[in-house]
């Protein structure tokens, strides 16, 4: 499993702030760390720089992105806001909650592919915090950033993944540790009348509608075509599979019977107490039991295994529970890839 981070404080020098608004006024691209995943950020404001975000990224242009503010007062500069809206941002800003709302006449089409409506987060992160602040005095209000990985892959979690995957197309990137949360923000739809959910998130649909006080729906027809709900979306190169519980160790021994080279990852609690065929052909990832630490390493481990070059990943099946709705649907994603 990747190691908790023990890396560089989570507070950026005020030159490495300084140097990022600098870049982002130039009209320029950033990484940006956050609490869910690193972003790749521009002015939300700019057509060209948010052009640069989907030409880095090799995103269809019919892709809009999320638009990350400071906080409510900002997000209303950018959206028709609602008592909805206000009651989710009391509840969960700053976090890993993303609202979608009508978008406001003056609000930048281009960040939002086309659409009538405009995605906004308030990250935690502090250092994306401290970056936004700094922002308001050069009249900065809205930053537009996907995740920073290349189209389809899997999001990065560290400052280094961003540099792996994107290399010199980006010329700062913040450095902001370990994501905490590590998978991608909850994404909810205020703008149909009844609130539906795009896409799971750490936030379980339950805490939102307590908050709302009415039920979520899932995503239907009607939906916007996100890339979250592409089937093959968040995938790691190497082949994933999802095994039941009770499967599992058949599975292992088959495949490798059959010479593959295998990464498992599966529950602590699951019993296994070693490898199947102590063989240099399998490795194990075991997680605690805990949904958090599952989702906070999830990305890291998947690019890990990645490089490692293993012939399968075998992925003990997740527990069915609304609490393991957001990590489930991430791994049914990668196995359908
Ligand atoms: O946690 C996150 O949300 C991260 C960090 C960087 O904040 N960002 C992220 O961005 O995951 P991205 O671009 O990889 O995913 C954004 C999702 C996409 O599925 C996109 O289609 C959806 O948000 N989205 C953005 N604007 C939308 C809108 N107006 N209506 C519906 N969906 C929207
Ligand atoms: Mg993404």
């Amino acid at each position: 499993m990747a190691q908790a981070d023990s890396g560089p404080p989570r507070e950026a020098k005020s030159a490495e702030i300084a140097a990022a608004v600098g870049a982002l006024v130039a009209g320029q691209v950033i990484g940006l760390p956050t609490e869910t995943v690193y972003g790749l950020a521009a002015d939300a404001a700019n057509r060209a720089a948010v052009a640069e975000i989907y030409r880095i990224k090799g995103r269809p242009d019919d892709h809009p992105l999320i638009v990350h503010v400071l906080d409510a007062t900002q997000a209303r500069r950018w959206a028709v806001w609602s008592d909805g809206a206000q009651r989710l941002a009391d509840a969960f800003w700053p976090g890993p909650l993303s609202i979608v709302l009508p978008r406001r006449a003056d609000a930048p089409v281009w960040a939002c592919a086309g659409q009538a409506t405009i995605a906004l987060r308030a990250p935690s992160h502090p250092v994306a915090r401290q970056l936004m602040s700094g922002l308001l005095d050069v009249g900065i209000t809205g930053l537009a950033a996907p995740s920073a990985n290349r189209f389809g892959r899997v999001s990065p979690t560290r400052a280094a993944h961003v540099r792996s995957d994107l290399g010199d197309d980006v010329a700062i990137v913040l450095e902001g540790g370990a994501a905490d949360v590590g998978i991608e923000s909850t994404i909810v739809d205020l703008s149909r009348g009844r609130p539906v959910l795009l896409r799971p998130g750490h936030i379980g649909v339950d805490r939102l509608a307590e908050v709302l006080r009415e039920p979520i729906s899932a995503a239907d027809a009607d939906a916007p075509r996100v890339p979250g709900a592409l089937p093959s979306h968040y995938a790691p190169v190497t082949p994933l599979v999802l095994v039941e519980t009770q499967d599992l160790k058949k599975r292992i021994a088959a495949e490798l019977a059959a010479g593959k080279r295998i990464a498992v990852w599966c529950f602590a609690a699951s019993g296994f107490d070693g490898q199947i065929a102590r063989s240099e052909a399998e490795q194990w990832y075991r997680l605690p039991d805990s949904i958090e630490a599952a989702e906070r390493v999830l990305y890291a481990d998947l690019r890990e295994i990645d490089a490692a070059g293993f012939d399968l990943i075998v992925v003990e099946a997740p527990p069915i529970s609304a609490q393991w709705a957001a990590i489930t649907d991430r791994l049914t994603r990668a196995a359908a890839a």
